[in-house]
């Protein structure tokens, strides 16, 4: 059974609508953790040691968050300062060698509609551009990178939209595959 780590990056998860709605969905997959960050780390200070092992400990992991000006909330970049630099700069063969393969999974919610992520649109560029910084990391990281799982109008979406989202978003999981066998080295 494939153990799955969903890292939750919610600013303010009491107020979610569409990413309570998504772990809501995931929560009792077999081998699922979800792991509430800003909740773990209300103060910005990362226990680099277990965040390290709870890595290498997965087979599969999920970043799920709220699109936050074009970008992450930033306890994700403040994990990415302090895991990965860790684990890939400092640490390599003991520790971010052995990510190599691992597929990672963004989710992300963004408030805005897919329109307004288009040339022409308010925010000019796709959602999917906008998380190439986070494509970049996972290939200088060695992991395998997923297809985003992209929730739009997450906000205001009703209670159906939600549900269907939360079964996309399972299935989704359930199908990642375990490791990319040719990126392991
Ligand atoms: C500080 C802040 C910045 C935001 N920036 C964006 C943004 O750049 N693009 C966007 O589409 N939505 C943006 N939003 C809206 C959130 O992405 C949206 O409310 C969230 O995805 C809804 O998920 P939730 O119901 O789980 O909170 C922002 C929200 C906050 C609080």
């Amino acid at each position: 059974m494939p153990n799955t780590l969903i890292l939750l990056f919610h600013s303010d998860y009491a107020a979610s609508n569409a990413n309570r709605a998504l772990c809501k969905a995931v929560a009792e997959l077999p081998g699922i953790s979800v792991v509430d960050m800003q909740a773990l780390y209300s103060d910005g200070v990362i226990d680099v040691d277990a965040e390290v092992a709870r890595l290498l400990a997965a087979d599969r992991i999920v970043l799920q968050f709220p699109v936050q000006w074009y970008s992450t909330p930033p306890l994700l970049k403040t994990w990415q300062d302090a895991v990965l630099t860790r684990m890939f700069y400092l640490a390599y063969e003991d520790e971010g060698r052995l990510l190599a393969g691992k597929p990672v999974l963004i989710a992300a919610t963004a408030g805005n509609v897919p329109e307004a992520y288009t040339p022409t649109g308010q925010n000019r560029f796709s959602l999917r551009d906008l998380l190439r910084p986070l494509e970049a990391t996972a290939h200088r990281c060695g992991l395998a990178w997923q297809e985003p799982f992209l929730i739009y109008g997450a906000r205001k979406a009703d209670a159906e939209t939600l549900r269907l989202a939360g079964e996309h978003y399972a299935g989704r999981i359930s199908r990642l595959p375990r490791s990319i066998p040719e990126l392991v080295q």
